[in-house]
């Protein structure tokens, strides 16, 4: 049994259907990207497997853990051990490092402590009283990842976690995610532009093509498929 599987699912918003027949599975302990252009539908997966409206599932079903979590509103499936660290990041802007995290552990059910998450972040450690505003964008998605492992997660749902990031900070980005699969086993589901990070930490990838899953492949095929990555991708 996957830890998540994808079955069938349409979806899509009042404007119209943005998902057909998306279809796939992570195993637990793995790290999987979803790959795609603009516009192909990966925020709009990850929006459904973590159940924040819009968009709204139609068909098929998604489960996690051998249960369907369709039925469950979005707080309900972070009780079942998914969190989701959005594009927009989402901080208290007010709030610092340490009130973030804590924010996040004391609506949590099940948490992890303050210092345990912190003992990933090098850089947070160094600013546990700086305030969110005040933080560079890459310190700021450190951040929000730091909150999400907060929730203690067997599944983390990461959307473009490099964007807008300088390609030394997407290395520490790159780190953090792999040191906290390795070391807390939460698997992670990755949704990238940049294919480069995501063959980078990465165990597998999914590409996605208008709304559709067009083929699952690994980072060695994807590095050496230069048809594939031009097709699909923009590297
Ligand atoms: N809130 C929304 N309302 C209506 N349509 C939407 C909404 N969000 C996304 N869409 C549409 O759904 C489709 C898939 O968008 P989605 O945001 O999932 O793509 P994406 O792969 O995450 O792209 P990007 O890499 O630019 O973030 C697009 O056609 C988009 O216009
Ligand atoms: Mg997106």
């Amino acid at each position: 049994m996957s830890l998540l599987e994808v079955n069938s699912i349409d979806a899509g918003y009042n404007t119209g259907q943005a998902l057909f027949d998306v279809n796939f599975s992570v195993e637990k302990g793995e790290v999987v990207s979803l790959l795609g252009r603009n516009g192909a539908g990966k925020t709009t997966t990850l929006r459904s497997v973590m159940g924040a409206a819009p968009p709204t599932v139609w068909e098929g079903d998604i489960r996690f853990d051998g249960e369907s979590i369709l039925p469950l509103e979005p707080y309900n499936r972070v009780t079942h051990g998914i969190s989701f660290v959005p594009e927009e990041r989402r901080l208290w802007p007010n709030l610092t490092v340490e009130e973030n995290i804590q924010v996040a552990i004391n609506h949590s059910p099940n948490p992890k402590g303050l210092e345990e998450v912190l003992s990933y972040f090098g850089v947070l450690q160094e600013m546990r009283e700086r305030r969110a505003r005040n933080m560079s964008g890459g310190e700021q998605q450190m951040l929000a990842i730091a909150r999400g492992l907060a929730a203690n997660p067997k599944l983390m749902l990461l959307d473009e976690p490099s964007e807008g990031l300088a390609p030394f900070i997407v290395r520490d980005v790159e780190a953090v995610i792999s040191e906290i699969n390795d070391a807390e086993d939460v698997t992670v589901l990755l949704v990238e532009q940049n294919a480069v990070m995501a063959m980078e930490v990465s165990d597998r990838h999914y590409l996605m093509d208008q709304g559709k899953i067009v083929t699952s492949t690994t980072p060695s095929e994807l590095r050496e498929d230069d048809t594939m990555r031009k097709k699909y991708l923009s590297v």
